[in-house]
């Protein structure tokens, strides 16, 4: 039986408009046009191939549920060390480890921290996994 396993750590779609808050708590996503749902929801570390250059990023996949009851599933990416303008490119998403379950937060505060936290843990898994580029320091 042919597997599926390398084809599925890859998703691929246009960057689109999100709520705008991420900009607002001071992470920036790129929220991605994407329905496949092979995913569980979670936080992930990923490789993202924008522009033909390869970056780094910390994904959510999910509901957001500290400020929505009954959302659709959503992916977004915060790209490390990043700030171009892609609204309305094609990128693709290379999944590379899970780092979280997504949670309801009781305040945007902590929420925010929570997310320099992933940042920081990606950033080390990366490094850890011998990945010393410098898209990541
Ligand atoms: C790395 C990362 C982790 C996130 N984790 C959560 C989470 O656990 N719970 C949650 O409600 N939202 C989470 N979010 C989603 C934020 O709520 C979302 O990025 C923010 O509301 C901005 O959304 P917008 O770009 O659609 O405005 C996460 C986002 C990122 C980038």
């Amino acid at each position: 039986m042919e597997s599926n396993a390398e084809k599925n750590r890859y998703i691929a779609g246009k960057v689109i408009h999100g709520e705008g808050r991420g900009k607002k708590i001071g992470f920036p996503t790129a929220n991605i046009d994407f329905t496949d749902w092979h995913y569980q929801t979670g936080v992930y570390g990923v490789r993202v191939y924008v522009n033909d250059a390869c970056h780094y990023g910390v994904m959510n996949i999910g509901v957001k549920p500290t400020f929505h009851k009954n959302a659709s599933k959503n992916v977004e990416i915060h790209i490390i060390k990043f700030n171009e303008n892609i609204y309305g490119k094609q990128i693709e998403v290379e999944v590379i480890f899970k780092v979280r379950d997504e949670q309801k937060f009781n305040s945007v505060h902590e929420l925010i921290r929570q997310i320099k936290k992933d940042i920081a843990f990606t950033k080390h898994k990366f490094h850890q996994m011998g990945m010393n580029r410098k898209e990541l320091s």
